[in-house]
């Protein structure tokens, strides 16, 4: 007999792949990514030090690790090279991990942060009770500017006048446009902050530069989750070019904020990072068109989507003027947030085009007035992951 368990993850893993999932939070991942996850790594300690702890000089604190070694090398190589960045960091457990350390890295206590409000999207992580309050640093909003979903640049230098921030931080959990890094970064050299970008949402947009293409010539550390329009394992990234603050960086991971660092999640992350390799530039491509076409369509059908001057999204996301209805659509196996978003990230990596957007927008309507479960089902058994 089977345990409750495994009963309990089998039934969850069919119903997953016999749903279409709209989160911009998620992604699917390859089958040798989810080999990976369950190996034997998934139980081993590796930590490499080459210092010297408590009087004894060592490479790794940890023995039986010299395969995981050139993993970890290897999988730090593909990220410098998918970035095209001088350091990469690919141990960070999450996100919000990856942000704790970019803020340990760039600020000192008692320091100043800005950040975008969460009441716009920002990071709920960034405001006072969170991340700013277990570091002892001042946070402050970044003006924003709701008709255009982006900062208010004008009102952002005035601020920043004011206010004085050491760091500041871009990226938000809801985020539709690129921002204007040329102004910000002359606003930045004008005030000398440091300029660090959140791009848990984009990262997989970023990879292929198709979202905010000159993100590390203008600013100076980019970091955020690798699971999102990424689709790597749940963890964290972070990429730089300056000397000092990677070595910020490398002081702040172990026994600041981990110990061990999940090693099946970093052989997962450098083999999902090769299929990244080979497509971030097509699927983000795609990614984007799709978005721009689910809106579109949807918005047409009297969806109820929302628009900036006219225009939907340059992301994975798009903005649903009624979140209630995400009960409905569950209802009908089409998985979308509960809190107004809905990404096209998950189904485009499984090939989706033109047409089946057309398809898709159709059983979104549909599923508002009855249960369409069966015929999302069939039509999300014709895909595979495409980008392998
Ligand atoms: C902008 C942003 N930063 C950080 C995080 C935290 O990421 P994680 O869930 O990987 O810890 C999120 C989570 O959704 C996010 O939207």
């Amino acid at each position: 007999m089977k345990n409750k368990i495994i009963n309990l993850v089998e039934k969850h893993n069919i119903y997953r792949d016999n749903s279409i999932n709209l989160l911009p939070s998620e992604n699917i991942l390859s089958d040798k990514v989810k080999i990976i996850l369950g190996s034997d790594l998934a139980s081993r300690y590796s930590l490499s030090m080459n210092s010297e702890v408590h009087g004894i000089k060592v490479k790794n604190a940890y023995g039986g690790t010299k395969y995981f070694d050139s993993i970890l090398e290897y999988g730090e190589k593909i990220a410098k090279f998918i970035f095209n960045t001088k350091y990469a960091e690919i141990r960070p457990l999450s996100g919000h991990i990856s942000a704790m350390i970019a803020l340990l890295s760039t600020t000192k206590k008692n320091g100043k942060i800005m950040a975008i409000d969460p009441e716009f999207g920002g990071y709920d992580g960034y405001s006072s009770n969170y991340l700013p309050d277990i570091l002892s640093l001042n946070y402050a909003k970044i003006p924003f500017d709701q008709k255009n979903w982006n900062i208010d640049y004008e009102k952002f230098e005035e601020s920043v006048k004011k206010f004085r921030p050491n760091t500041v931080i871009l990226g938000a959990s809801y985020i539709l446009f690129p921002y204007n890094l040329k102004l910000i970064n002359e606003i930045s050299e004008k005030f000398s902050f440091t300029l660090i970008y959140d791009a848990s949402h984009v990262m997989g947009l970023v990879a292929g530069k198709n979202f905010q293409s000159d993100i590390f010539d203008r600013t100076d550390l980019v970091f955020g989750s690798t699971h999102k329009s990424f689709f790597g394992p749940q963890g964290g990234i972070l990429l730089t070019n300056n000397d000092e603050i990677f070595s910020n960086i490398e002081k702040n991971i172990v026994w600041r904020t981990m110990d061990n660092y999940h090693l099946n999640r970093v052989a997962a992350l450098a083999q999902a990072m090769e299929e990244m390799k080979r497509h971030a530039e097509n699927y983000s491509k795609k990614v984007i068109e799709n978005s721009e076409t689910l809106a579109r369509v949807l918005d047409e059908m009297n969806f109820g989507i929302k628009s900036f001057n006219g225009k939907y999204t340059n992301s994975h996301q798009i903005f649903i003027k009624n979140p209630e209805v995400c009960k409905k659509l569950e209802r009908s196996r089409l998985i979308i947030d509960c809190v107004g978003r809905m990404g096209t990230n998950e189904i485009s990596r499984l090939g989706f085009g033109k047409k089946d957007i057309n398809k898709l927008a159709d059983l979104i309507i549909q599923s508002l007035k009855k249960n369409v479960s069966e015929e999302v089902i069939s039509f999300r058994k014709r895909f595979k992951i495409h980008y392998l």
